[in-house]
């Protein structure tokens, strides 16, 4: 299922709110094509000879201090960051100004119930610190938003502010990241079956709805923490007309009894996690592996093994300017060793890299099956 799959749920941006969503792709394309490759190049220039002078190569710390001093570099980052606060009021005000009309929509497909999925909420659950500490990637009210009965803005907001995102780094729209996954189980357990899945951090269901649709003898869970955000995906999959069961509940303790999934998934949810959180994530999910069970954990391709000093940097920016608290912690994680610390045999596991088929960004997987018994 592509990245720009409309749908009932989706709010409609009228036609100063389209102009501005176009300026805020135009503006990110702008920073993170032409613009980033002159922070490179005042680096090469400037702060690296004055910093090498007498040392085998600076480390990113001294680098990033020696990077702020630069004003042209401050004022990259400036703009950076405005233009991510600029895509979330973009995206926002249609959602706002549509409110009504998307909750009705929602109780509707609700009460019709015609796609077969179901949404439990629990009153009492508390939403883990590492998501509500902050606004990850400063989506307003971040991922646990939660404005009481029958709202959907945090789901609504992460589905319009992902997809612009994604159009403002040139991620291919005809490719998916369910879709990948689904290729590569087909290519590495070919005829596998799922019969139960699980999707952790499942956010507005923009995985769990192509899997309900690529394994249709399957039932399909998704969890994630935030009401809101389940509120929405609840309502999206049924306009998409995909049998989804979502759940508000923490991926280190599901409930799900033991061996209860024959395929558990997540996608970009470890690079959000802390090093606890993914271990414990990790732990359950072999826990809750059925015989034959096939997992993998999909994320984005942020590694620091083998990077130079200036990289890093580079690549360390969302930490401090976008709310990315756990960004580093991913990009310095040992996938192997977090692995086999969750008493996974070592060779029922593969950690590697996968081409999009467009060529627009390799996913970084970590992967495994249980033995049939
Ligand atoms: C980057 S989003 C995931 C995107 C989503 N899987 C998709 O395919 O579009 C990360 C999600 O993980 C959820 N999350 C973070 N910590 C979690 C936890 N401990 N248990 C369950 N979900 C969690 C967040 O609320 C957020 O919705």
């Amino acid at each position: 299922m592509a990245r720009n799959t409309r749908h009932e749920l989706l709010a409609r941006p009228d036609h100063d709110e389209v102009a501005r969503q176009a300026f805020v792709v135009a503006l990110k394309q702008g920073l993170n094509r032409s613009l980033r490759s002159g922070n490179e190049a005042l680096y090469q220039a400037v702060v690296e000879p004055a910093l090498a002078a007498g040392t085998a190569g600076p480390a990113r710390e001294a680098i990033r201090d020696a990077m702020y001093g630069q004003s042209a570099y401050r004022s990259w980052c400036a703009l950076n960051r405005g233009a991510q606060e600029m895509m979330w009021e973009a995206v926002g005000a249609p959602i706002r100004r549509e409110r009504a009309r998307l909750e009705a929509a929602a109780h509707r497909l609700a009460a019709e119930g015609a796609a077969g999925g179901s949404l439990d909420l629990d009153p009492g659950f508390d939403p883990p610190r590492g998501v509500t500490a902050m606004d990850i990637h400063l989506q307003p009210g971040g991922y646990a938003l939660d404005l009481g009965e029958g709202d959907l803005t945090a789901g609504a907001l992460y589905e319009a502010g992902g997809n612009l995102y994604a159009f403002g780094q040139g991620i291919g729209r005809s490719d998916s990241k369910a879709a990948h996954v689904q290729r590569f189980i087909a290519a590495r357990w070919p005829g596998f079956s799922p019969r139960r899945i699980l999707d952790m951090g499942c956010s507005a269901g923009s995985a769990s709805v192509p899997h309900a649709l690529a394994y249709p003898g399957a039932q399909v869970h998704a969890i994630d923490v935030g009401a809101g955000m389940l509120r929405y995906a609840h309502a999206r999959a049924a306009a998409l007309g995909a049998a989804v069961h979502f759940h508000q509940r923490d991926c280190v303790a599901t409930g799900f009894p033991d061996g209860h999934f024959d395929l558990v998934v997540s996608h970009n949810l470890m690079h959000e996690s802390s090093d606890a959180t993914r271990r414990g994530m990790l732990r359950e999910t072999w826990r809750l592996l059925a015989p034959g069970g096939v997992f993998v954990h999909q994320d984005v391709p942020l590694r620091f093994a083998g990077l130079s000093e200036f990289r890093k940097f580079e690549l360390s920016w969302d930490t401090r300017n976008n709310n990315e608290p756990f960004w580093e912690v991913y990009a310095n994680a040992d996938l192997d060793a977090d692995l086999a610390a969750a008493a996974i045999p070592r060779d029922r596991t593969w950690v590697g890299h996968l081409p999009q088929s467009d060529g627009s960004l390799p996913w970084f997987v970590a992967c495994g099956s249980r033995p049939a018994e």
